[in-house]
């Protein structure tokens, strides 16, 4: 066995399988400063992010973590310069084309957190049918947060919690935590027990704040790029070294 092939076995047998998290969710952050160190445009970042995509997707979905949340596209994002937009959604459509069918073989669930309506046409409609085709899908769920941002989610969560109450389908009183859930992206899901931020950065940029109350946060220096599977395991060790109270003692 190689020398990398030693350090992943390695790592790996570090790992309590029976203490994995069952919801990972990572900001995907340093693909523009992995391209500059490099003397390439961003997009050329934007392109090795997918392949460590492609990565983390099947080595959590080999490690049975049931739910995988990524940050792909925040609503400030929006704000980036046009060709850089434009490349992230033409990476997006590329992926889900080639990836699509290994996903769904693998009986992995798509779902995108963020609202769908301001993305162009064709990322929309191929976003639809990755959802419409791995709808019945139950082995593991890859959240998409694409369009996203936490304090949009909660927002809107509250104006259809109100409309309900107008209504009269919910009852003041009846509201908490738990009903609140309902009205968001993540419906069903459990919070995320691990957040992974990669690239130096100690923020949480807007992503899953309702969510993310008790969550345990992993950062780590190398740029997503770079963040291979070995880097997911070390983060899975680093989580698993947390003593996690959630408020008690
Ligand atoms: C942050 O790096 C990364 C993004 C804004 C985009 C992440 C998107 C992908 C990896 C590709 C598309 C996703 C899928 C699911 C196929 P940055 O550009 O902010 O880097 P910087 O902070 O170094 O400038």
């Amino acid at each position: 066995m190689n020398k990398d092939g030693t350090k992943i076995s390695f790592l790996l047998n570090k790992i309590d399988i029976d203490k994995l998290p069952k919801h990972v969710a990572i900001i995907m952050d340093g693909n523009g400063r992995w391209a500059k160190k490099r003397l390439l445009p961003r997009t050329a970042g934007h392109r090795e992010g997918v392949e460590r995509v492609k990565e983390i997707v099947e080595a959590t979905g080999n490690l049975g973590i049931p739910y995988l949340t990524l940050y792909a596209f925040s609503t400030e994002n929006w704000g980036r310069p046009k060709e850089e937009i434009d490349t992230l959604m033409k990476l997006l459509v590329e992926y889900l084309k080639k990836e699509l069918n290994t996903l769904h073989m693998n009986n992995v669930r798509i779902n995108i957190l963020g609202n769908l309506d301001k993305l162009p046409a064709l990322p929309r409609e191929e976003v639809k049918n990755a959802i419409e085709k791995t709808k019945n899908n139950d082995k593991m769920n890859l959240n998409i947060a694409l369009n996203y941002g936490g304090r949009n989610e909660i927002i809107d969560g509250i104006k259809s919690l109100i409309s309900d109450v107008r209504v009269g389908d919910v009852i003041l009183d009846e509201i908490d935590e738990e009903l609140f859930r309902n009205y968001l992206f993540t419906k069903d899901q459990p919070d995320p027990d691990l957040l992974i931020r990669p690239s130096g950065e100690k923020r949480v940029s807007n992503f899953l704040l309702y969510q993310i109350a008790y969550t345990e946060f992993v950062f780590s220096d190398v740029y997503w790029p770079e963040f291979t599977t070995e880097e997911l395991y070390k983060s899975l060790i680093e989580y698993q070294s947390r003593k996690r109270r959630f408020g008690g003692i």
